[in-house]
């Protein structure tokens, strides 16, 4: 048997193998490849998770713990899933990046960079949904924040339900997102790989000297730079650094996994995983009835940006030199991110320090309701005017807008659940006197009509409740 002839050397191997690309390709051009060699780190590193993973909101939290603590080199395994899961997200982001300083998406490139934006997606998918599998406090929280951002649109409770599988978090959340991660969105993302794969080999990497589509370029000239050996030389090198990179993370570092989902933690502080930070702090800009066009802005705003480069980017020119004001544009969109990311972790809206309240005297019951706001924490989640601490829940100036009674926000805070069955806030135990406070409160935050918000100190607050206390 010739084993050449069998396998179709000559014919589709060969060509394949030897490939010349643009003599030019600098090594960025790895980034790619090495998101696709990462997805089969994860690919395989999420097959034996799948051995002992149980998607069972009792035992899926158990489960993971098992393979972290029982299963032998179970820590590596989840180590190098969770830490390749990040490592994926930057590097497609960072792809993304260069790709778009490079000129790459410029015709007749266009689908390149479409079906790219699209695997880009579904990279952040498989990161959202394989984020809620630990099924732990942050996996909840995350979840429940993030399935019911369209909840505020009209409409959008629909989605949201689809998200959830249901009115509320539930074994249906998990087993929907245990399916998405493992079945849909990888398959999404192998198809998707196969035609951005495809188109590149059709129309090469883009060389710098392409300007104008269909110009033909003059013929590589000097050292030849093929897809083997120089690209797969470059290629191997660098996924061996990554990979290693990613066995020391998950030797030295086990993710980090909070209590069992559920657990009532009353100052729980939720926060997305690293990647969706910089968004969790620009949600919190938009404020009032901003909250929704912000929301609604900053999504299908992203989404046209990603999607219409090739389209409204009709720069002939490639290479990085030549194309300053995408430079300019690339870093300035990077170091808002950057900044983004900074500013969320540092926390920069200290909940517990000070609380906005309208600049006119408060009445006696509106006072007693703000000092039971201070004292219970509610800025742990809620806003005033886009001031406190994350946005879990909606913006507390919004209440009069939204037009709810006295009675519904005294309910609400009660039970919320007998209000909103979706809903993720904890009962709040009070008597009726407090919770009739709390909303005469919430109803005074009225800043419409030129009433200016002032600030009060959420410790002189409470050093006032005491003195009342005390009389
Ligand atoms: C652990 C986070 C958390 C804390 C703490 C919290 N809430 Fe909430 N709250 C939420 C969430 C989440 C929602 C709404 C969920 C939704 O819309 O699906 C909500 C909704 C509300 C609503 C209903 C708003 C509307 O438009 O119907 C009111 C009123 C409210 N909270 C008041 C309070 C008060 C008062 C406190 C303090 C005593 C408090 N919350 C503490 C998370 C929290």
């Amino acid at each position: 048997m010739n084993l050449r002839n069998t396998m179709g050397w000559e014919k589709y191997l060969k060509p394949f193998l030897y490939k010349e690309l643009p003599p030019t390709t600098g090594w960025s051009a790895i980034l790619g490849t090495l998101c696709a060699l990462t997805f089969i780190i994860m690919a395989v590193t999420g097959m034996v998770l799948a051995f002992y993973y149980v998607p069972d909101p009792d035992k899926a939290w158990e489960s993971v713990k098992f393979i972290t603590e029982e299963v032998a080199l179970g820590k590596i395994v989840r180590g190098l899933h969770h830490w390749g899961a990040g490592a994926m997200v930057f590097l497609v982001f960072c792809h993304l990046m260069v790709s778009y300083l490079h000129g790459s998406y410029a015709a007749p490139r266009q689908i390149t960079w479409i079906t790219g934006a699209c695997l880009f997606l579904v990279v952040l998918g498989l990161g959202f949904t394989g984020y809620l599998l630990p099924w732990d406090m942050k996996a909840y929280w995350a979840t429940i924040v993030g399935a019911n951002m369209p909840n505020q649109f009209p409409g959008g409770g629909t989605i949201t339900r689809f998200i959830l599988g249901g009115q509320n978090i539930s074994g249906f959340t998990l087993t929907r997102f245990y399916s998405v991660h493992t079945l849909v969105l990888p398959a999404c993302l192998l198809l998707f790989m196969a035609v951005h794969i495809y188109l590149i080999r059709v129309h090469n990497i883009s060389d710098p000297r392409e300007r104008l589509a269909g110009e033909a370029l003059p013929p590589y000239t000097g050292k030849p730079y093929r897809f083997y050996p120089e690209h797969t030389n470059r290629s191997s090198l660098g996924f061996g650094i990554l990979f290693l990179l990613l066995l020391l993370l998950a030797a030295l570092f086990i993710p980090h996994m909070e209590e069992q989902a559920g657990t009532f933690i009353a100052d729980y502080l939720p926060r997305p995983e690293w990647y969706y930070m910089w968004l969790f702090q620009l949600l919190t800009f938009f404020t009032g009835s901003w909250e929704i066009i912000g929301t609604l802005l900053i999504f299908a705003g992203g989404l046209a940006l990603l999607f219409g480069v090739p389209f409204f980017s009709e720069s002939k020119l490639k290479g990085m030199g030549n194309r300053p004001v995408s430079v300019a544009v690339a870093s300035t969109f990077a170091l808002c991110i950057v900044y983004l990311t900074v500013m969320a972790y540092a926390g920069v809206a200290p909940y517990n320090k000070t609380v906005l309240v309208p600049s006119r005297p408060l009445t006696a019951e509106e006072n007693r309701g703000l000092q039971l706001y201070v004292d219970q924490q509610c800025s742990y989640c809620h806003n005033i005017l886009g001031q406190g601490g994350h946005q879990t829940g909606p913006d507390m100036s919004n209440m009069v807008r939204k037009k709810r009674s006295p009675e519904y926000l005294a309910n609400y805070i009660k039970d919320p659940q007998s209000q909103m069955k979706s809903t993720t806030m904890p009962k709040y135990v009070l008597t009726d006197g407090q919770l009739k406070d709390l909303a005469a409160f919430l109803l005074s935050l009225d800043f419409r009509g030129g009433i200016e918000p002032v600030e009060r100190n959420c410790s002189d607050v409470l050093e006032e409740a005491k003195k009342t206390a005390g009389k």
